[in-house]
């Protein structure tokens, strides 16, 4: 039967999408979002795509009271809560904007949820919490976050699993998401990062479109199949599947639980670039340059407890990946804009 979410950071990348599969999936949905690193036109978008509306409040998760209004008079089955900042150079040249983002504002979440009696919550963590444990990760591995944007959802994570301990009606599931990538398949919604991108395949795709010259391969030298960084490319889709099969879960769920979502297979910068290009059509420069700080040589997930658990396993390519987000960037080359 459909539920009522409250979606936070719903107007994002991975809550965009999300929103899509929950709509199709008969929920309804009230969206928070402030538009710190999102567009509105990804709502409507949205909306579009599905026929459905979204009840969407730009309000930023800080705000107690604007927060209060958005429960009050409303009943709210469970939250799906993707907000926050992400950028981890930002998140370590800008640690108490980070901290206060992303802990307090879940705090102020927490807060309100309760007042309200809502107490089932999905929360978007990260791979990251993982630092430098050796992969296949499973969920079990040591936590141990190495900079100020892991250590936001690390501490987060601790926060849900205390609040689960001492309130037992809480019923929270830890997503750990490992690389998301792609873009809904009709080309409407997609990443559509601020700035220079960080990530890879945003950049290759923005150097396929012509925005930026040629790809930088951040270090041959690791300790991998072609030495190149080897990555879990996770596609959107397959992502916003699983939040669909965690909120299926909370039902039966006790207390708090955490699951990878990932493929298990990984992937190196030098495989990615060759599927892209395959997606584009053409070659595409890159060059080389030193390891980027900070980086692992490897990370992929054991996607074994998802799959027992939640029924969920990603079903798409690397090659989907590749053709879905080229067909955002190429049908959107400055995004949203
Ligand atoms: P995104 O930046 O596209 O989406 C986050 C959304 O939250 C944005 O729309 C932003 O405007 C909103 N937001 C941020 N702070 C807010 C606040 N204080 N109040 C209200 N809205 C706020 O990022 P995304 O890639 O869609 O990521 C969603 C979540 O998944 C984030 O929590 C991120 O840390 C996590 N995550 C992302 C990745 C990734 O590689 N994309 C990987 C692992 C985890
Ligand atoms: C992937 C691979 C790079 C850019 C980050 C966050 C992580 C999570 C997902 C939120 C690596 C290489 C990259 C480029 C390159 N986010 N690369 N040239 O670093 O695995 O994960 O996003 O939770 O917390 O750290 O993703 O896409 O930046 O890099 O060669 O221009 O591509 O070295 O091997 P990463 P990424």
């Amino acid at each position: 039967m459909g539920q009522t979410i409250l979606v936070t950071g719903g107007a994002g990348y991975i809550g965009s999408h999300t929103c899509v599969e929950l709509l199709n999936a008969g929920h309804t949905i009230v969206c928070v979002d402030n538009l710190s690193n999102s567009s509105p036109v990804a709502i409507e978008r949205v909306q579009e795509l599905t026929g459905k509306e979204i009840a969407f409040h730009e309000i930023d998760l800080l705000d107690a009271a604007g927060l209060d209004g958005v429960f009050a008079g409303r009943r709210i089955d469970a939250v799906i809560h993707f907000a926050g900042l992400k950028a981890v150079g930002e998140g370590q040249a800008q640690p108490l904007r980070y901290y206060q983002n992303n802990v307090t504002g879940t705090l102020v979440l927490l807060d309100c949820m309760k007042r309200h009696g809502v107490t089932d919550i999905v929360f978007s963590s990260s791979a990251t919490v993982y630092g430098r444990a050796p992969a296949p990760l499973r969920e079990d591995a040591p936590i141990g976050a190495e900079g100020v944007y892991g250590r936001t959802k690390e501490m987060i994570e601790r926060i849900l699993q205390d609040l689960a301990a001492a309130e037992p009606n809480w019923r929270i599931v830890l997503l750990r998401y490992f690389n998301p990538v792609g873009a809904h398949e009709s080309g409407r919604i997609g990443e559509d990062p601020r700035g220079i991108p960080n990530n890879l395949v945003p950049y290759i795709m923005q150097v396929a479109v012509g925005r930026l010259d040629k790809i930088r391969v951040f270090g041959n030298d690791y300790d991998t199949k072609d030495g190149t960084g080897v990555r879990d490319y996770i596609h959107v889709l397959d992502l916003a599947s699983g939040h669909l099969a965690a909120l299926e879960s909370l039902p039966k769920l006790k207390g708090c639980r955490a699951f990878n979502l990932g493929t298990g297979t990984g992937y190196s910068v030098l495989e990615m670039l060759g599927a892209a290009e395959r997606a584009v059509g053409k070659t595409l420069a890159h060059e080389v340059v030193d390891r980027r700080p900070g980086d692992l040589a490897v990370s992929y997930a054991d996607p074994t407890r998802a799959k027992t658990e939640l029924n969920w396993t990603a079903k798409k390519t690397l090659d989907d990946m590749c053709q879905d987000s080229w067909r955002w960037q190429s049908q959107n080359p400055s995004g949203y804009e």
